[in-house]
């Protein structure tokens, strides 16, 4: 698959799930690694970053077992019994599977060389280094923080304090991986948190993990290293993250209504939703529940008429991976959006807000970038399109401009839809089947 191409349609209609989230699955593989014995997995996301994880926890000696695409079996070797992989791992276009790998190897005492394809060897690892050489790794880097990189794991690790210096989850899972095989007590420190998934994980499979909020600003997690894991039942639920698609889809096309089962609700998750309702966005959700401490949900949709609203700094790590979605919203929504403290963006898979801006302006829509803020001036019946956007190896980007196609008065295409599969394989069917009008363009 290279380009593809979406026309504008009306009425999308259906009830649809989405694939497994993507957080959880690298967590339920690796730390299903450090238990000890048989951990099982259902529903997780069959995504290239995934399995990248899945292909380099075997290559450092966990036996992981594909019963069906449903049901996966993992073999954890126990804290600390990761062995030395034989040949360079590449997390291709996976930074989470690449910083939180980092993590778990920097306290053994073995040598891995990571690598990743043109997007991730551009983004910063340093900031992933810093902290684990605090505990004594040792990180050689191109570039000083650039991949292809080696982790030269601690003998004896040393447990550190780790002030977060950016909201950011896969750093935070990366010092706590680290202090699986530490002695003592390994903490950080969130100003504003971040997803919670590894706390969550590390909790299920038995490890001791404390998290305490002692002002309003600073969160402090701590893990007492050292645990015997034992191993669990995971079961993955969709990913908000991906059902952002679909639920902005309907969203912007007239005439719709789409139910999107079992979403992953996580309270560090669902800024999308926040701001999409205070947008005037009519989400209903039904029949929530919990599932092993993670909330669950199903979502409907329809369409609605939305406005532009201010999205303050602070809500970023709630909604880090669903700003170019977002852009999507805010250009078919009346008035202006402004998505203020988007730094981080800068980082991801692409130089997200440039990618943004550049897509939106190609497409005919207003739009400016004021420090780290994106500024959009939406109308929802002017957004000429009939034009083709980069997708930059990004496939959130990708799947954005496909949406925005989805009510634009001319077809969108994109150049390379390559990525999509990272995080979303079964988007183009899933799409489609809700009445959207995506093909290949040659
Ligand atoms: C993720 C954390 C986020 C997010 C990424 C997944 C995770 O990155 O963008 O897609 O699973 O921990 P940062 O923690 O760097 O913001």
């Amino acid at each position: 698959m290279t380009g593809l191409v979406s026309a504008s349609v009306k009425g999308l209609q259906g009830t649809i799930g989405v694939p497994g989230d993507k957080s959880i699955s690298h967590r339920a593989l690796m730390i299903g690694g450090m238990a000890v014995g048989e951990t099982t997995i259902r529903g997780l996301l069959l995504g290239d970053d995934v399995l990248c994880t899945a292909a380099a926890l075997e290559a450092m000696g966990v036996t992981i077992d594909r019963d069906s695409d449903e049901l996966w079996r993992v073999h954890g070797v126990g804290v600390g019994g990761l062995k030395e992989p034989n040949n360079v791992l590449d997390l291709r276009n996976s930074g989470t599977g690449a910083r939180l790998l980092m993590g778990l190897v920097a306290t053994h005492p073995i040598q891995v060389q990571f690598t990743g394809d043109d997007s991730l060897r551009t983004r910063p690892m340093g900031r992933i280094a810093t902290p684990l050489s605090q505990m004594g790794t040792q990180v050689i880097a191109r570039d000083g923080d650039k991949m292809p990189l080696t982790v030269i794991g601690a003998r004896m690790a040393i447990p550190i304090q780790y002030a977060l210096p950016v909201p950011s989850a896969q750093i935070k899972s990366a010092v706590l991986l680290a202090g699986l095989n530490t002695p003592g007590e390994t903490s950080v420190i969130e100003t504003r948190p971040s997803r919670d998934h590894t706390e969550l994980m590390l909790r299920h499979f038995g490890a001791t993990i404390s998290v305490e909020d002692e002002a309003a600003d600073r969160r402090v997690i701590t893990l007492t290293g050292q645990p015997e894991l034992e191993s669990k039942e995971v079961i993955v639920l969709g990913d908000p993250s991906s059902a952002a698609f679909p639920l902005v889809a309907a969203l912007i096309t007239p005439g719709s209504e789409v139910t999107i089962q079992n979403v992953g609700l996580n309270p560090l998750r669902i800024g999308l939703i926040d701001t999409l309702r205070e947008m005037g966005a009519q989400i209903e959700v039904t029949d929530a529940r919990d599932q092993a401490g993670e909330p669950v949900a199903d979502l409907v949709v329809k369409t609605s008429q939305i406005k532009g609203v201010v999205v303050p700094p602070e809500r970023a790590p709630s909604m880090i991976d669903e700003y170019p979605i977002l852009a999507v919203a805010a250009a078919a929504a009346d008035g202006i959006t402004r998505m203020q403290g988007l730094a981080e963006l800068r980082v991801k898979e692409s130089d997200r807000l440039a990618a943004i801006a550049d897509g939106l302006v190609a497409c005919g829509v207003a739009v400016e970038i004021d420090g780290d803020d994106l500024i959009i001036t939406g109308d929802p019946d002017q957004i000429p399109g009939g034009v083709t956007v980069e997708s930059r190896m990004d496939h959130r980007i990708a799947m954005s401009f496909l949406v925005l196609g989805m009510t634009a008065k001319n077809p969108i295409a994109i150049d390379d839809a390559h990525h999509i599969a990272t995080s979303f394989p079964s988007f183009l069917t899933l799409m489609n089947e809700i009445g959207g009008k995506i093909e290949e363009n040659s």
